[in-house]
């Protein structure tokens, strides 16, 4: 059986079949939003074993998965790009940083090259900075280069406050903003349940409802990711499905609005990438409407956008963005 005619066309890329981006394209399969999936790796033989498991999957899912060059990204709607490196011990983050920037220096100008109207997925670590590389390194405008950022902070967000409040993550309307890492904001100020303040919420059923409850939430949510590494050594389910939920709107014209990374002027620092709510649709991510932050909001995602600026200027000092 052929697959459903309207996605026939769809061919989604995959840089990088380690954890990540196996998992991503296992979720991208099942998903049913793409006609065909390659996978490209600088190991070949670890993505042929994971492409021929994946085919027997794919038999199931009517979709085709193969391993494939950088020729491959011909005519792709979208190129994930999850290769890289992770922090060794004993290693300095911007040790690593410098790892990966050279990985993509071998990686986004191949891409750009047989696909360049396509758009770029980054989900490689420091996904801001490497955002930020993937738009120099590629040409491409702003709003084809768009990094998972703080996606994944804001649903682990989303589902630390539903268990918090004892509602459906759906009915959560709230988000993370600034860097994916250490800096980033959550934006109390707009946070609502359903269309509730949390505090009429809260007070209306008799939840604890003080700085010291959501700071804790908040504490939980930038601590996932440390704590699942600790156990696992890795994470790999919540970005896959996050990651095929930014591919979704993009495939679909969905305009749909999701925090993503992506360069541009923020607080006051200019040419820096970091997550805001984007409308993702066919030509990419879209910064159409300011999100009103209080204050105290604006000063921290200024400090965010910085500590994020200032990683990028090591780089450049350092010679190796050009
Ligand atoms: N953005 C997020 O929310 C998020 C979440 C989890 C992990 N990550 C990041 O995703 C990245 C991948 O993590 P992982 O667990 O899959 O790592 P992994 O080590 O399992 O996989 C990395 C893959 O990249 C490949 N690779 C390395 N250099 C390459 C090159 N030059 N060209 C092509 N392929 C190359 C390796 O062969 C390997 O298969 C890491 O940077 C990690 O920090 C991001
Ligand atoms: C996507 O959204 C942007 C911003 O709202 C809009 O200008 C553009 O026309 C949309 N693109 C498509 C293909 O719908």
């Amino acid at each position: 059986m052929p697959p459903p005619s309207r996605l026939q066309s769809i061919k989604i890329v995959v840089v990088g079949a380690g954890s990540v981006g196996v998992t991503t394209a296992y979720a991208l399969l099942l998903s049913g939003l793409a006609a065909e999936i390659v996978l490209i790796d600088i190991d070949k033989s670890r993505a042929l074993g994971e492409v021929t498991d994946m085919s027997h999957a794919a038999h199931y899912a009517q979709a085709r998965v193969r391993v494939g060059e950088y020729e491959d990204c011909a005519g792709a709607t979208a190129v994930i790009v999850t290769a890289g490196v992770n922090q060794k011990p004993g290693q300095t983050r911007l040790d690593l940083i410098k790892t990966n920037y050279k990985v993509f220096k071998s990686i986004i100008p191949q891409v750009a090259h047989h696909a360049p109207d396509t758009i770029l997925v980054i989900a490689t670590n420091p996904v801001d900075v490497l955002t930020h590389a993937a738009h120099r390194l590629s040409g491409f405008p702003v709003e084809r280069v768009i990094g998972s950022g703080t996606a994944m902070d804001t649903t682990r967000f989303r589902h630390e406050l539903s268990k918090h409040f004892g509602v459906n993550p759906r009915n959560v309307h709230a988000v993370i903003v600034g860097e994916h890492g250490d800096s980033q904001l959550p934006v109390w100020s707009l946070a609502s349940i359903a269309g509730m303040r949390l505090r009429d919420y809260a007070a209306q059923k008799g939840i604890p409802y003080d700085e010291q409850e959501m700071e804790a939430c908040s504490r939980r949510t930038k601590d996932a990711a440390y704590e699942i590494i600790q156990r696992k050594g890795k994470t790999n389910y919540g970005v896959a499905s996050v990651l095929v939920s930014i591919l979704e709107p993009i495939i679909t014209n969905g305009d749909a609005l999701v925090t993503v990374s992506r360069v541009g002027s923020y607080a006051g620092v200019d040419d820096v990438a970091l997550s805001m709510p984007c409308k993702l649709n066919r030509s990419g991510a879209h910064q159409d409407v300011p999100l009103l932050l209080d204050e105290k909001e604006k000063e921290a995602l200024r400090k965010s956008a910085e500590s994020i600026k200032a990683v990028l200027d090591a780089l450049e000092e350092d010679g190796l963005a050009e």
